[in-house]
C-alpha cells in the first residue's frame, strides 16, 4: 500500500521523529514537515528531506498529523486542509481532534489513526531492537475503499504490528487516554500528596517519606511485578500484614461516592465538556494550568528532591 508513494510526517518531536526514522528504515519514502524551528534542524540533521508544512502536506500522498494535539487544528486549516486532493489519507496518532470534531477533512481522503501506546524515543528504540509496541488503529473515513490497508500499513511500517494493532476507535482512543489522565493519573497524584502531607503533619520527616513514596524506586518495582507476575498475584511479594491492610483499607480510601466520580469524570469527557473547558483554557493563554503547574512545583516535594539529588544511573 505505501509502495511509490510519499509520505509527509507532519511535526519532528516525539512521535514524528520517531516514525520518521521507522518509515524511512522500512524503506519507504518520507519527508518531513515542520516550521523553521530546531525540530526542523534535527530532522536534516538526520538526512530527511524537510519543507515547511504546506509545501510537505503538498506533496504527500499520506499525511501524518504528528504535532501536539493543541496545535492540529490550527495547522489544519492554514497549511494542510488546501493541499489535500481527492484519494490521499490523513494520519493520525490520537483521535482527539477527530472525535470533538475540532477537524472535519472533506469526505473524499481517507483518514485513520494509528496511535502508539508508547512514548516516542521507545517507538524509536523497540522498532530498532525488533521488539515493536503495541498500538490502537481505526479508520475514520473510507473514501477509497483501501483505508484500512493503508493504515496496517503504516501501523507495521512504523513498527506497530509486532506487539499487537488492536482494532480501535478514534473515540475510544480518547476516551481511555484522556480518563487514564484525568483519573488514575489525577488520583494517584492526589493519593502521593495526600500521603505525603499527612504523613508530615503528624511529625514524619520528609525526606524518609518522600523515600519510602517513590524516591526509593518500590513503586516502579511493584508496577513491574503487577506487569510481569499480574495486577493481583504480585501481591505474594508483599508480607501478609501488608496485603491484609491494602485489601481492607482501599474502600474506605476511595470508597463513598468514588464510582460517581469516576462516571462524571468520563461524561465530560465524553459529552465535550472537557475538551470545551480546554479549548477556553487556551484562548485565555492557559491561566489555569500556569497557576497549578507554578503550585506543584513549589510543593515541598521539590527542595526534597533537591536536597537528597538522588541519582537513577545506576540503576
Ligand atoms: P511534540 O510536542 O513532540 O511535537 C513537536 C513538533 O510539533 C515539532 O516538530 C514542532 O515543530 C511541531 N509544532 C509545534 N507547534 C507547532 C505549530 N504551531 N505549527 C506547526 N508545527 C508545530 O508532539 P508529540 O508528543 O509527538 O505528539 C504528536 C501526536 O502524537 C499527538 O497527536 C499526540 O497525542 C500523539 N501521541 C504522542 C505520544 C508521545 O509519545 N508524546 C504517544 C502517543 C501519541
Amino acid at each position: 500500500m505505501l509502495e511509490g508513494k510519499t509520505i509527509g510526517v507532519i511535526g519532528y518531536g516525539n512521535q514524528g521523529r520517531a516514525q520518521a526514522l521507522n518509515l524511512r528504515d522500512s524503506n519507504f519514502r518520507v519527508i518531513v514537515g515542520c516550521p523553521p524551528d530546531a525540530y526542523r534542524e534535527r530532522a536534516m540533521e538526520d538526512g530527511l528531506d524537510t519543507f515547511g508544512v504546506h509545501e510537505a502536506a503538498e506533496k504527500a500522498d499520506i499525511i501524518l498529523l504528528l504535532i501536539p494535539d493543541e496545535v492540529q487544528p490550527v495547522v489544519y486549516h492554514e497549511s494542510i486542509a488546501s493541499g489535500l486532493r481527492e484519494g490521499e489519507a490523513l494520519g493520525f496518532a490520537s483521535g482527539y481532534n477527530i472525535c470533538f470534531k475540532l477537524i472535519e477533512p472533506p469526505s473524499n481522503v481517507d483518514t485513520f489513526m494509528v496511535a502508539p501506546r508508547m512514548i516516542g524515543s521507545a517507538v524509536r528504540s523497540r522498532y530498532l531492537s525488533g521488539r515493536g509496541f503495541p498500538c490502537l488503529v481505526a479508520v475514520g473515513q473510507d473514501a477509497t475503499g483501501q483505508a484500512q490497508r493503508t493504515t496496517l500499513a503504516i501501523a507495521r511500517a512504523i513498527g506497530g504490528t509486532k506487539a499487537g494493532a488492536f482494532a480501535s476507535s478514534f473515540e475510544e482512543e480518547v476516551i481511555i487516554d484522556l480518563f487514564a489522565e484525568q483519573f488514575l493519573w489525577a488520583g494517584i497524584g492526589k493519593l502521593c500528596r495526600l500521603f505525603f502531607e499527612t504523613l508530615v503533619a503528624a511529625g514524619c520527616t520528609p525526606e524518609t517519606v518522600a523515600t519510602e513514596m517513590y524516591l526509593s524506586g518500590e513503586m516502579v518495582e511493584v508496577a513491574k511485578a503487577m506487569r510481569e507476575e499480574g495486577f493481583f498475584k504480585q501481591l505474594d511479594l508483599h508480607s501478609q500484614t501488608s496485603q491484609y491492610g491494602q485489601l481492607t483499607r482501599a474502600d474506605r480510601v476511595l470508597g463513598q461516592g468514588a464510582e460517581e466520580r469516576a462516571r462524571q469524570v468520563l461524561e465530560a469527557i465524553r459529552n465535550g465538556d472537557f475538551a470545551r473547558e480546554w479549548a477556553r483554557e487556551q484562548t485565555q493563554g492557559k491561566p489555569t494550568l500556569s497557576r497549578l503547574k507554578g503550585e506543584a512545583l513549589e510543593h515541598p516535594l521539590n527542595e526534597i528532591e533537591r536536597k537528597l539529588s538522588w541519582s537513577t544511573e545506576d540503576e
